[in-house]
């Protein structure tokens, strides 16, 4: 059975991650807006992967025997100022999520909670690979024009990203 704390931690990340599906989900609709449909489809399929995400701390906390307990979500952002700004919130976002989770890893190792590592290992290495890809469509967005034609040729790649 888990510990107390860990079902804790573990219910706090439940919200962090339904929390980071929130604030993709308003992005997406902030790009929608702005008929820039691959980013609003990049950001929409990012939003349903932290919903799976949270999923899977759900269904671990219910195999372990803990109690899954729903917190609020807090209002994300509706607007930004540029593309820019919402992926550099975007990495920003995404190395606050990277601590809490390295930040519960640490917990296992405490308790000497062995299926909690195995499972967290999963999000170390995802952790990998949502900073990447956010450093990678900031280091594309500062390359644009002022014309803008790049963003459209951007928008057409983020497009055909589909969910895994
Ligand atoms: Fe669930 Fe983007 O980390």
């Amino acid at each position: 059975m888990i510990s107390k704390i860990m079902q804790d931690a573990i219910n706090e990340q439940i919200k962090n991650e339904l929390y980071s599906a929130y604030l993709y989900l308003a992005m997406s609709a902030y790009f929608e807006e702005r008929n820039l449909a691959g980013f609003a489809s990049w950001l929409r399929v990012q939003a349903s992967e932290e919903q799976e995400h949270a999923m899977k701390f759900y269904d671990y906390l219910h195999d372990r025997g803990g109690q899954v307990v729903l917190k609020a979500i807090e209002q994300p952002p509706a607007e930004w100022k540029t593309n820019l700004e919402v992926f550099e919130q975007v990495l920003e976002h995404e190395q606050k999520v990277t601590s809490l989770i390295n930040k519960l890893y640490e917990q296992a190792l405490k308790e000497n909670d062995y299926p909690s590592q195995i499972m967290l290992q999963w999000f170390i290495n995802e952790q990998v690979e949502e900073e990447k890809n956010a450093s990678q469509i900031i280091e594309n967005l500062k390359l644009i024009d002022a014309r803008g034609t790049a963003v459209l040729m951007l928008d057409h790649d983020l497009g055909k990203r589909k969910s895994e």
